[in-house]
């Protein structure tokens, strides 16, 4: 029976029944999505990244799934800053922590929206996004390590609520520590790796064109393909940060041994995105039964029994 088995988790001081949520960006920007999610089994709630003003994003298609993932470049539609934080208040008829996801255009309207947020006692943490890569002219500040140090200089004098910022990808293990060496600086709640594999290009051979519209094809990849590279950086933000530092893992996870892996890396917590986006909210019982019936044959009656436990081969 599985029954004896607990996904649940903490992040952010928050109680979550289950370790499994959606990534900010599917199905999560209007009032019917966000409830949809409440009323599935995600462990939490998490909005699209808020931007100051409302935005229409980029134009359609902007969003194409392939055989092996997604590639996407939504451009932030949103329905702004005020929306996502009013929303909280009725995300409390659901019993599971509601996270918003902050994309400031710039650092002032970051710590505008944040400073505002303050006073939101619903809202259990904001995922503070340095990661988005399809805003044209806008460079991913996760990418510039002064860029990100000044910005939560800024951000961490001002912030009441607890706070975790959305990493774009690492490749190379010089960045990884200089990316822990800025977030071991301030009292980061939590860190949630990967945003979308940045700047791919998608090929339709038939037409000879690229499947999406803006930025000449060019979008953010995500599914299957990104897992290798979304477990590295569980992994290694895992070692190199304070251990009070929860890892949120988010890329490739379709079943439950998929995000079994992201545990086993270090992950307190595990979000979907490009299988969310094709299955909709049913896809959070589905993976969370899937990942029990794996502990279940493996005798593990907690995540704590493996979270972070990957051994090197021998
Ligand atoms: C969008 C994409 C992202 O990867 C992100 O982090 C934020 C926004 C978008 O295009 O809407």
């Amino acid at each position: 029976m599985t029954s004896s088995i607990s996904l649940a988790t903490e992040i952010a001081g928050n109680k979550l029944a289950s370790c499994l949520y959606n990534a900010s960006g599917p199905l999560c920007s209007t009032t019917d999505e966000l409830n949809a999610i409440g009323e599935s089994a995600a462990g939490a709630i998490l909005s699209k990244s808020a931007t100051l003003e409302k935005r229409e994003g980029n134009p359609s298609p902007r969003y194409v799934e392939t055989s092996w993932g997604s590639i996407n470049s939504m451009g932030l539609p949103n329905e702004g800053y005020e929306f996502y934080a009013a929303y909280s208040k009725h995300s409390a008829n659901y019993n599971k922590p509601y996270f918003m996801s902050v994309s400031g255009l710039s650092h002032a309207d970051n710590l505008l929206i944040i400073q505002y947020l303050a006073d939101f006692t619903n809202i259990a943490g904001i995922e503070l996004n340095l990661s988005c890569p399809n805003v044209p002219g806008k460079p991913q500040t996760g990418y510039d390590f002064e860029e990100t140090h000044r910005l939560l200089d800024m951000v961490f004098a001002q912030s009441k609520l607890k706070i975790g910022v959305k990493l774009p990808p690492y490749f190379d293990i010089p960045h990884f520590e200089m990316m822990a060496g800025v977030l071991n600086k301030f009292p980061i709640a939590f860190v949630t790796c990967i945003n979308s594999v940045g700047n791919g290009l998608v090929i339709d051979t038939h037409s000879e064109t690229t499947v999406i519209k803006p930025k000449n094809g060019f979008g953010g990849i995500g599914g299957d393909f990104v897992k290798p590279t979304a477990l590295a950086n569980v992994r290694k933000f895992y070692t190199l940060l304070d251990k009070n530092v929860a890892i949120i893992g988010c890329g490739g996870v379709k079943n439950g041994m998929d995000a079994f892996e992201h545990i086993l890396c270090g992950a307190s917590a595990v979000q979907v995105g490009t299988c969310f986006m094709r299955e909709g909210p049913s896809c959070f019982a589905r993976i969370e039964q899937e990942l029990k019936d794996i502990m279940q044959q493996k005798g593990y009656s907690t995540i704590a029994d493996f979270k972070g436990k990957l051994r090197t081969c021998s």
